[in-house]
């Protein structure tokens, strides 16, 4: 699939479908090999990891718990505010579990690094992370993903679950948008 397929002159895909698909099963063998084949406590940042999570989880395989929390620091447009603000939080208690944040994209850094703690102060077993993409051109906190997908250059990008004004995140690829 490309850009002009999808008909939008603002996208040019960046990642395409088959590139994901065959990083997230990698991903996966990552994560079982680190964490062992116990059960996984995965909690996706929403909106943004729900695509990847889907993906994730079933290529995780064995005993996973899915879990998610409501988080907002951007408010529609392509910078971040660096306002962390939990919207909604797990149903669950996380204590003693192993359990494995994932994100969407890593780009400032704040969000991963505010959710951690927040995690690590629920007392879990283990808390690793998971960004499907790093953006590391622009971090205000020293912080990497324990798992990356992609180290993408510091662009906008949309799909595959990451929006630009709520729209963009059905694209099965990951694309970079020009205004
Ligand atoms: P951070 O706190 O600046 O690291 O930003 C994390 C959040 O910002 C991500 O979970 C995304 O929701 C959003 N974000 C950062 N960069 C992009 C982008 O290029 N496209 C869409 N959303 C982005």
């Amino acid at each position: 699939m490309s850009a002009i397929s999808h008909g939008d002159p603002n996208i040019r895909v960046l990642i395409p479908e088959e590139r994901i698909q065959a990083r997230v099963q990698e991903l996966a063998s990552e994560i079982r090999a680190e964490i062992g084949h116990g059960p996984i406590t995965c909690i996706g940042v929403l909106k943004g990891s729900f695509i990847f999570m889907a993906d994730l989880v079933r290529a995780l395989g064995g005993p996973v718990r899915c879990e998610f929390l409501g988080v907002s620091s951007y408010h529609g447009g392509t910078r971040s505010t660096g306002v962390v603000r939990i919207s909604e939080d797990l149903r669950h208690p996380i204590e003693g579990h192993h359990c494995l944040l994932v994100e969407d994209i890593v780009d400032t850094g704040l969000t991963m690094d505010y959710l951690r703690h927040f995690l690590e102060g629920r007392k879990p077993a283990s808390v690793r992370t998971v960004a499907l993409l790093d953006k590391p051109g622009h971090r205000e906190v020293e912080i990497t993903a324990d798992h990356v997908g992609f180290t993408i250059p510091d662009e906008f990008v949309v799909g595959y679950g990451l929006d630009l004004g709520e729209l963009y995140r059905n694209l099965p690829f990951i694309a970079v948008y020009t205004p």
